[in-house]
């Protein structure tokens, strides 16, 4: 090559300011997750449906037919198993609810339906909600959908400062256990859900309220948690005499932000058996805090006491009196366990771990008490979408409960079963103690 060729060459090679236009001419490809949303919102609308008709009172029975072929056949074999209709807490108009419906069952064909749903321009509370969606404090937004004006009213973050776990705070036992920077993680994010408002008006499609309120998992963890009082108010009030005097002792072993026991709390109250002491256990110190500060927001504080406590690492006998606790709730934990259970810490594999847990919890209800458990149904509405959004949960039939049951030494044939008919997706077994 020659100098003047090597020079021409440079000359067109070499980087001048124009060169910002040769980037700028240069299509601009979208990131997989911004063409995903932008297709979808190219979909025919559903967003300019009305939001002002009649609310929605749909109370058609939902269940899977698989399921409710196993109620009939479970029925006549003398087994107390029926579907209820329990009612939502809230609601959305007709069209609203099928507006948030079609738009889950179209977002349940893609494989990156939670960056859409959950992208932050189009559904900000969401965005929110989904980075604690694995939390106990997640459920609490669900079960006051549609009336909370951020993401957890009633939760004061201050409490995660206060002493309220034998003296320590549940800052000080989390940075105790995971470290400083870790803890101060965890809190920012708390700090940040609490303080979210929950957003009614985006343009893209159905706000955040209308599907933190309309999906039906949500709706699904309100009827399981009223459900399951409605058979402890029943329980309870058929044995007047039982707790008379001293008033009803509950127990929620994996509380969360013990929502469905604070609720149990005001209906026993109402219905003249009240509560006089909840037991709130659970292994994740900011989900006690948070049910702390709960409590104190509906005024039932001076009845609750907190265990710090792994429910497979310490015998419950070990910190709870035996046979000193009216009902037990064990809502929202079966469905993470599964048929055996490896310790994180020691690699120890633990067999049947709920039927274990089941004969422990035995030990501390008094006799004429009742366990309350839930799993999620092995068919069920809107699978494919519970699929995406919340982690792999392990979903059973009511036979295999059953049987579950009956291997942890409780007569199955005495077991109520109920399902919340319009969602389909839950089962609660009420277990008497006899
Ligand atoms: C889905 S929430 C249940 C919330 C509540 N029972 C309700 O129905 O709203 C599950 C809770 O179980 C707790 N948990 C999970 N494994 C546990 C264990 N081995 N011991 C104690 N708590 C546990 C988690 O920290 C979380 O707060």
């Amino acid at each position: 090559m020659t100098e003047g060729n090597a020079d021409e060459l440079r000359k067109l090679v070499t980087p001048r300011d124009e060169g910002i236009i040769i980037r700028d001419s240069l299509p601009i490809y979208p990131s997989p997750k911004q063409a995903a949303v932008a297709h979808f919102l190219r979909r025919a609308a559903t967003r300019d449906r009305s939001r002002t008709e009649d609310v929605y009172t749909d109370a058609r029975v939902n269940v899977h037919p698989h399921i409710r072929h196993e109620v009939q056949a479970l029925q006549h074999e003398g087994y107390d198993v029926a579907i209820v209709d329990t009612p939502p807490r809230h609601e959305l108009s007709t069209q609203v609810q099928a507006a948030v419906d079609e738009e889950i069952a179209q977002l349940s064909k893609l494989p990156n339906c939670t960056d859409i749903l959950f992208e932050p321009s189009l559904h900000p509370a969401g965005a929110t909600w989904f980075r604690l969606a694995k939390y106990a404090l997640a459920l609490q937004t669900l079960y006051a959908a549609g009336t909370t004006t951020t993401l957890a009213d009633g939760l004061d973050p201050s409490v995660f400062h206060e002493p309220i776990i034998d003296g320590l705070s549940s800052m000080e036992r989390l940075r105790s256990r995971r470290g400083d920077q870790e803890a101060q993680s965890a809190l920012d994010k708390y700090v940040a859900y609490a303080s979210t408002p929950m957003s009614d008006h985006t343009d893209a499609f159905p706000s955040s309220r209308d599907f933190l309120v309309g999906v039906i998992d949500s709706r699904a963890v309100q009827t399981r948690a009223d459900t399951a009082i409605n058979m402890a108010r029943e329980h309870m009030s058929s044995r007047p005499g039982h707790s008379a005097k001293r008033g009803v002792v509950t127990a929620s072993l994996t509380c969360g932000a013990a929502n469905p026991l604070f609720e149990m709390a005001r209906s026993l109250d109402q219905g003249g058996t009240p509560i006089s002491t909840i037991l709130l256990i659970d292994s994740d110190e900011m989900a006690l805090a948070t049910a702390a500060s709960l409590a104190r927001s509906k005024g039932v504080e001076g009845r609750v006491i907190l265990y710090h406590k792994d429910l497979f690492r310490h015998r419950l006998t070990s910190y709870i009196k035996p046979e000193s606790v009216d009902v037990v709730d064990l809502l929202g934990l079966v469905d993470w366990l599964p048929d055996e259970l490896r310790d994180r810490k020691t690699g120890l594999v633990r067999r049947r771990p709920i039927q274990r847990l089941l004969s422990d919890v035995g030990d501390i209800v008094r006799a004429g008490g009742m366990i309350l458990v839930g799993n999620m149904l092995n068919r069920r509405p809107q699978q494919a979408f519970v699929e995406r959004v919340w982690p792999s949960l392990f979903q059973r039939g009511v036979r295999e409960m059953l049987s579950i049951i009956a291997t942890a030494g409780f007569d199955p044939m005495t077991v109520q079963v109920r399902i919340p008919g319009r969602e389909g997706v839950y089962a609660i077994y009420g277990i008497p103690v006899p």
